[in-house]
This record gives structure tokens, sequence and C-alpha cells, in this order.
């Protein structure tokens, strides 16, 4: 299977988030990545809570001080290491991680 490369690392704000809706493979709605210094982690781009994009407006994600990303209808918050819903009402249930590389600056699955 070729690989893919997401975006580069430096896209991503240092603990924001970044959408990347051009890539459909896992869902419509495209995935997202989550970056804290030099790690980063990407997700489906689809709420355990009522499977919905976790953002209303296209490359708008709210993130929480480089620690959760939060979905923008009921407001649950996803660690960005594990995907796992820490608070919310979703409370346990988890993003699908996207598994990924980083080689030479750049995100690659
Ligand atoms: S749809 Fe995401 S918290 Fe409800």
């Amino acid at each position: 299977m070729s690989t893919i490369i997401l975006c580069q690392l430096d896209d991503i704000a240092d603990g924001g988030a970044l959408g990347l809706p051009q890539h459909t493979q896992r869902s419509p709605q495209g995935l997202v990545a989550v970056r804290r210094g030099d790690q980063a982690w990407v997700y489906v781009n689809r709420c355990p809570h009522f499977s919905v994009p976790l953002n209303y407006h296209p490359e708008v994600f709210c993130t929480y001080r480089g620690q959760v990303l939060m979905c923008a209808h009921h407001s649950a918050m996803f660690s960005f290491e594990s995907g796992m819903c820490v608070d919310g009402p979703c409370k346990g249930a988890a993003l699908e991680q996207v598994p990924v590389q980083l080689i030479d600056g750049k995100l690659q699955m």
C-alpha cells in the first residue's frame, strides 16, 4: 500500500488541531490531526456521541490547553493521546485513531 502524506507537522498549531477534510478514506468528513510539540495524533472526524463531525465549520476545531479536542456539538472532550472522551456526554467512548508516522516533518499514513 502506498504512503499518503497527510500534512506537515508545522501545518498544525502547537496545542491545536487541523482538519484534513480532503482525506476521506475513513470517513466522508475526513480526518483531524492534533499536535503537542513534536508529537501528533490523527483521528477520524466523527464524534462517537452522535456520529457527526467534531466541527461546525471547515478547519475550525476547538482544543483546550494542548490536552483535549472538543466536539462543537455537546462539548465532549477527547484526549489528544488516546482519543478517549475524558469528559462530556460520551465519557469513556473514543475517537477512531488513525495510525500515522512522523517522517522528516511530515505526517504519513
Ligand atoms: S455530537 Fe459530539 S458531543 Fe454530542
